[in-house]
């Protein structure tokens, strides 16, 4: 069994940034689970089924193989054998994730990779259910948040200086209802693990919540 870090908190709380730089930091391999399932809500797009018709969603699961690679460390996601990790962070697809999340065969389909991953190597995995489910026993379990203001305004920064048009207000409703989604479903819904160490991030630097994580970590 590898050493494992499991981080876990809503859309926008800084959770890759802040997994990558204490994997860095600790020699970690980062797992971004959030990618798995934007992997799959592509192949739905693609597909164009109705993220709301649960059985259909189910049926189109069965011809998708998501895998994971890196490359120079960095997570690369192939949807049946091709890397579509540059089309994985767009509104669209996060939304599409997060609706066909709620669904059992989604999750069951990406559940032995990402404990597979775990189990052979040293990883700081981040996601929704992480602590709670695909690693009960992880070393370090992490739920770090932040307020819906503050995580609105970072995407709205970030969405900025990517030059895309975007309003203050329709993202902080978007990142509302994400996460009435991700906390209120019935299977692995976005919860703190009882062991872990809740981090809101809503006042600290990234370089505080790193030295924090980093702290507890072996
Ligand atoms: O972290 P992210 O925004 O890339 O995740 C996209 C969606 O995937 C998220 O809204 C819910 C789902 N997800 C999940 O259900 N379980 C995980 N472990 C990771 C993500």
């Amino acid at each position: 069994m590898g050493y494992n870090v499991a981080i876990d908190g809503p859309a926008g709380a800084g959770k890759s940034t802040i997994a990558k730089l204490v994997a860095k930091e600790k020699g970690y391999i980062y797992v971004d689970t959030g990618a798995m399932y934007r992997g799959l809500a592509i192949h739905f797009i693609k597909k164009g089924v109705d993220p709301e018709n649960r059985e259909a969603v189910a049926e189109c699961c069965r011809d998708a193989q998501v895998t994971i690679g890196y490359e120079d460390g960095v997570q690369q996601v192939y949807l049946n054998g091709e890397n579509i990790t540059s089309l994985l962070r767009t509104e669209e697809v996060g939304n599409m994730a997060s609706k066909t999340s709620v669904i059992p065969e989604v999750r069951e389909k990406l559940l032995d990779l990402q404990r597979s991953l775990a189990r052979e190597k040293d990883v700081i995995m981040d996601g929704r259910d992480i602590g709670t489910n695909i690693l009960p026993d992880a070393d370090v379990k992490i739920y770090l948040t932040a307020s819906v203001e503050t995580r609105a305004m970072r995407r709205y920064n970030e969405l900025r200086e990517k030059g895309e048009a975007c309003e203050l207000k329709e993202i902080e409703q978007d990142i509302r209802e994400r996460d009435a989604r991700d906390m209120n479903r019935e299977i692995a819904p976005l919860k703190k693990a009882d062991d872990a160490v809740l981090i809101d991030s809503s006042d600290m630097t990234i370089e505080e919540v790193v030295d924090r994580i980093c702290s507890l970590c072996r």
